[in-house]
């Protein structure tokens, strides 16, 4: 199966799909985890990819496009894959396409997570990470211990994007484009589920709409 989730910034997507990885098999993508990844490790994507996340702005899309292809091409996503933070437009949706298409897959579902504006400013300014791509909530999902991840036990942090000024750009400019969610309405593979709910019953909806899933394999256009 391969699933793609939308849903604007702090909508739950990594924190779904981390769940629904774990039920499933399917393995996680997330550009944003790669992209901080490669801050991390100091490289060239990494300083180039800085600068766009620090200022709340998508990357462009040739170096994503690249990235996530590269990605792809790597055997353990051949057993299938759930795909945050990825597409973010039309351009990227078909470059998707192709990739999978080129390995005899395609985008089975769409999942589109929706969460009003003032609850998204609130879930991110309360998000605290691990280096791993564990993620809490300082009131919502705390860790046991204080600061530290309940999973591998590494020091949580606040990412440089929650800071309250860049939320407020990601929020307003980094919602899914009308275009992207026809894009994938039009093809029937559309379903969209309120994630304003507990995390459990966002979950519940999203294991539901999987298990209508019929394994797709041709290409859409
Ligand atoms: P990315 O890391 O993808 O960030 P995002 O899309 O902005 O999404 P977030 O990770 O902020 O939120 P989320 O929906 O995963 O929510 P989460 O589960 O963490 O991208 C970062 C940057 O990288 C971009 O700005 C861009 O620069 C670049 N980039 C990435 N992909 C790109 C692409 N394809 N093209 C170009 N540039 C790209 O949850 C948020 C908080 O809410 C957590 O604290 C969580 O505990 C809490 N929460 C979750 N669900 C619930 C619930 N049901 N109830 C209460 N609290 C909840």
């Amino acid at each position: 199966m391969f699933i793609v989730l939308l849903g604007p910034p702090g909508a739950g997507k990594g924190t779904q799909a981390e769940i629904v990885s774990d039920r499933t098999g399917l393995l996680h993508i997330a550009t944003g985890d790669l992209f901080r990844e490669a801050v991390r490790k100091g490289s060239e994507l990494g300083a180039l990819a800085k600068s766009y996340m620090e200022r709340g702005e998508l990357v462009p899309d040739d170096v994503t496009i690249r990235m996530l292809v590269e990605r792809i091409n790597h055997p353990d996503a051949e057993k299938g894959v759930i795909f945050d933070g990825f597409p973010r437009n039309v351009v990227q949706a078909q470059a998707l396409d192709d990739a999978l298409f080129s390995h005899g897959h395609a985008i089975d579902r769409a999942i589109l997570i929706s969460v009003p504006d003032e609850e998204l400013v609130a879930r991110l300014s309360g998000r605290w990470v691990c280096p791993n791509g564990h993620i809490y909530h300082a009131l919502n999902s705390p860790p046991k211990r204080h600061g530290i991840c309940d999973i591998c036990g590494a020091e949580l942090y606040q990412r440089d994007d929650d800071k309250a000024e860049t939320v407020r750009r990601r929020v307003e400019t980094q919602r899914p484009p009308a275009d992207l969610v026809q894009y994938y309405a039009r093809q029937g593979k559309l379903d969209e589920i309120d994630g304003k709910r507990r995390f459990e019953i966002v979950t519940r909806s999203l294991m539901q709409a999987l298990q209508t899933v019929t394994p797709s394999v041709s290409h859409p256009t």
